[in-house]
């Protein structure tokens, strides 16, 4: 089955240029000008839309259970909407509860994602140490295709972990080839920040980014980039959100150490007059940690994306629904914490990046695919079109126009925080391995044909730090394992 997408401009990280594409199967067959394509090929016509890698998504979470509830979002509805906004892979979380198997979790995700109609993969949250996780990291990166760990430094009491877990778990990932990813807050601070903020009277939502400020983040950060320094592991920050963490970050770049940043669109757009919104629910759907910032935040966020501090926009898509940030009615702990953006990531980001001039269209498709692709090592399967790559291609009308909102959007979830926002750019035809899952409004959802894409360990460079980081030598067990 062939499928020739005609007349558009090709957009990779690398630049732009006019060409055709012909998708053979699940593939991309050839990209040039006018390709001839064989009797029977379907045709797309591109003329004045721009033909982009689909987005990799690598923070969302999919039917998470956390703070007593389940995130709303499965994998098919989750991967649906992904596509319907030109998504076509996420990279979600596996995480086990503390004590539990690695792998169990692991194998618990997987069945989850069964339903999933596009691609995706997993990071592993490593929420305790022992000799079980030490263990169980490897055989996920050998047989698993997880090159990605992730470490929550904040929800205390439940999957926070301490200086002593992450070190321990750093220097394991680095002599597996793996990166370390983290969510950066000091959870001890925000713990007492959050009783101080409860016991002085402030019960409802805008206790949130009362007890969790800037320096908090920046902290956590800053202390997560130096201890991946000493210890030689890659590091990818997500979901940034101040000035203060991405200060962080860029020390660490400047002083060589291989540290990304991801930020989320939200925290691009939304700033924290919404805390003080005088309808609970309103504020409610927007308890999210870290959480939205004054706007001098977000001009630096964009400063950052623009300068090369954050090289990702992801969502961190973790929908709950009215009735489920309820819980939290007459406590804002209580409050499930997350928001959604997967569908309107790449609108949004066109808009108010493209649209404005702050960003080119190549800079577009490294923040919502390609640097995905490369950092978590899946890059040229995914993240670009040329020949062999995955068919995973979203044909970019420049000028559509959309009012975004709960009406509007596919996600479960009953509430929208771009609730009202008009933009100009959308996917007009989302194409998952070959197939269209997206094409003139209409969704056409396949239950199962995503695919698990496993993800190798970068090996070498876990061979060089290995030998570079004299101050933090392997144990002689692991020794063994890198002397020639
Ligand atoms: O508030 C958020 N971000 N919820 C999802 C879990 C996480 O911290 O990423
Ligand atoms: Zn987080
Ligand atoms: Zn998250």
């Amino acid at each position: 089955m062939h499928t020739l997408i005609k007349g558009g401009t090709v957009v990779t990280a690398e630049g732009e240029r006019r060409a055709d594409v012909l998708v053979s199967g699940e593939q991309v067959a050839a990209v040039g000008e006018r390709i001839d394509a064989p009797s029977g090929t379907k045709v797309i016509d591109a003329g004045g839309a721009y033909v982009m890698p689909g987005g990799i998504d690598p923070h969302v979470h999919m039917e998470l259970p956390f703070m007593g509830t389940v995130s709303v979002d499965d994998f098919l509805s989750g991967t649906a909407c992904a596509a319907a906004g030109g998504t076509t892979m996420i990279i979600d979380f596996v995480i086990p509860a503390p004590q539990q198997s690695l792998l169990e979790a692991y194998r618990i995700w997987r069945e989850r994602a069964r339903k999933a109609t596009a691609d995706y993969s997993f990071h592993m949250a490593v929420t305790w140490w022992g000799p079980q996780v030490f263990e169980e990291m490897e055989t996920l990166c050998r047989e698993h295709g997880v090159n990605s760990f992730k470490h929550f430094m904040a929800y205390k009491n439940a999957i926070m972990v301490d200086d002593a877990t992450l070190i321990a778990s750093f220097g394991r990932a680095r002599d597996l080839g793996a990166i370390c990813m983290v969510h950066a807050e000091n959870g001890d601070l925000v713990f007492r920040m959050q009783q101080e903020t409860f016991e002085r009277g402030i019960h409802g939502p805008e206790g949130h980014p009362i007890s969790r400020p800037p320096e908090v983040e920046g902290e956590a950060a800053n202390r997560a980039c130096q201890i991946a320094g000493v210890v030689g592991v890659p590091l990818y920050v997500v979901h940034t959100s101040c000035r203060q963490a991405m200060e962080a970050i860029a020390r660490a770049k400047l002083a060589g150490h291989r540290v990304f940043g991801e930020s989320l669109v939200q925290h691009l757009v939304i700033d924290d007059a919404v805390y003080r919104a005088k309808d609970w629910r309103h504020a409610a759907h927007h308890v999210m940690s870290p959480p939205f910032r004054a706007p001098d935040h977000q001009q630096a966020l964009w400063g950052g994306l623009q300068g090369g501090t954050i090289e990702v926009i992801g969502t961190d898509h973790c929908t709950f629904r009215t009735n489920q940030k309820a819980m939290g009615k007459d406590d804002f702990r209580k409050i499930p914490n997350g928001t959604g953006g997967l569908e309107e990531r790449m609108s949004v980001l066109w808009h108010h990046g493209v649209r404005t001039g702050r960003i080119t269209p190549s800079e577009f498709v490294a923040a919502t695919s390609a640097n995905a692709a490369r950092i978590f090592n899946i890059h040229p399967r995914k993240g670009t079109i040329a020949p062999g790559s995955d068919a995973d291609i979203v044909v970019w009308d420049p000028a559509a126009h959309r009012t975004l909102g709960a009406a509007a959007h596919h996600s479960r979830n009953d509430f929208s925080i771009f609730d009202g926002m008009h933009v100009t750019g959308a996917a007009a035809v989302t194409m998952s391995r070959g197939a269209v899952l997206w094409q003139n409004g209409t969704l056409s959802p396949v239950e199962g044909r995503g695919r698990y894409i496993e993800r190798p360990c970068f090996t070498d460079y876990a061979r060089s730090q290995t030998v570079r980081n004299t101050h933090c030598a392997p144990t002689p067990v692991e020794r063994q394992e890198f002397v020639p």
